[in-house]
């Protein structure tokens, strides 16, 4: 309980740099308009021409990607939800929340209406999906507040990475560019988290590795409860846009390299063990990784075959 309450303290007194975060945030993100990238020529009435798997210009994969990728952005209330207990209605945190909430917002807006325009998704399939996904929501349990701002930040550049490799494996300009939008969206989110989470780690170094640690030892997307999550997360692994790989050396690597935690001295036992345990992890994803990587490559082979 102790620990809980100075941790609470703790971010109330970090305030100023969030203000002041936020701030950056305005100054540095250009406000976009999603309808300047739908190519709403497309769109024809699915009354009178019923969706049909055939009538898709993406690949299957990609489309699972974006379908996955859409209903975890749809569940963006329960993550407003998140910080809410928290903060008073005047924190300039509970501002950020609501900032956040509506630039997320325009992300779920901006592919649904790609989707549905270019007729690459089912789109009564994913209106009882979303309906599904919204009402099991998402109910994470945090140990504290300060492994929701380690989580976040890893959750925002694991976003970006995502979004930005969906984009880039499409071959599709328009879903280039649409999903080159919102990955920079979700950087400037990372920068925001990340921004708060440095504070944190120079005002208590010693909480804030062990929330690290807790988070990242029990890491997953929000996006868990969607049906069928494993199934298109390992589609997702195999097309290279977000895998143990990537987790490790686009996340883990570089959230550990930016707080320095090869460096943390004068730290309590559980602070020291809970930073050991991160510096250790990357060698442990990585060996998961190429079991992952020769176990495709085998599969590859078999459906290739050999030439004569
Ligand atoms: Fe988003
Ligand atoms: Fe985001």
């Amino acid at each position: 309980m102790s620990n809980q309450i100075e941790a609470i303290e703790l971010v109330k007194s970090v305030e100023p740099t969030i203000a002041a975060l936020m701030n950056e945030h305005r100054e540095r993100r250009d406000h976009w308009y999603f309808e300047d990238f739908i190519p709403w020529e497309q769109g024809e009435s699915f009354v009178d021409k019923p969706w049909d798997p055939s009538q898709a210009s993406l690949s299957p994969e990609i489309r699972t990607t974006l379908v996955l990728n859409l209903l975890t952005e749809d569940n963006l209330p329960y993550y407003h939800a998140l910080f809410g207990p928290y903060f008073d209605a005047d924190s300039p945190m509970t501002e950020w929340s609501g900032l956040w909430t509506a630039e997320e917002g325009q992300h779920a807006i901006a592919m649904r209406a790609y989707l549905l325009t270019t007729r690459n998704c089912d789109p009564r399939a994913l209106e009882d999906e979303r309906m599904q996904v919204v009402q099991s929501g998402w109910h994470p349990e945090f140990a504290s507040i300060l492994d929701l701002f380690c989580y976040t930040s890893a959750q925002e550049l694991a976003t970006r990475i995502s979004h930005r490799n969906s984009g880039v494996k499409s071959d599709d300009e328009v879903v280039h560019t649409l999903m080159s939008k919102i990955a920079r969206d979700e950087n400037f989110h990372y920068l925001f988290y990340r921004g708060v989470a440095t504070e944190l780690f120079d005002q208590s170094p010693d909480l804030m590795v062990q929330a690290l640690e807790r988070v990242l030892s029990n890491f997953a997307m929000p996006g868990t409860m969607i049906p069928g999550f494993q199934r298109r997360a390992l589609k997702m692994a195999r097309l290279g846009i977000y895998n143990l790989r990537i987790h490790c050396e686009n996340v883990i690597e570089p959230l550990s390299r930016h707080w320095k935690l090869d460096a943390l001295t004068d730290l309590s036992p559980a602070g020291e063990a809970a930073r050991d345990t991160i510096l250790a992890m990357p060698a442990d994803l990585i060996e998961r990784a190429e079991i992952f990587e020769s176990r495709q490559a085998r599969k590859v082979a078999r459906k290739t075959p050999a030439s004569v």
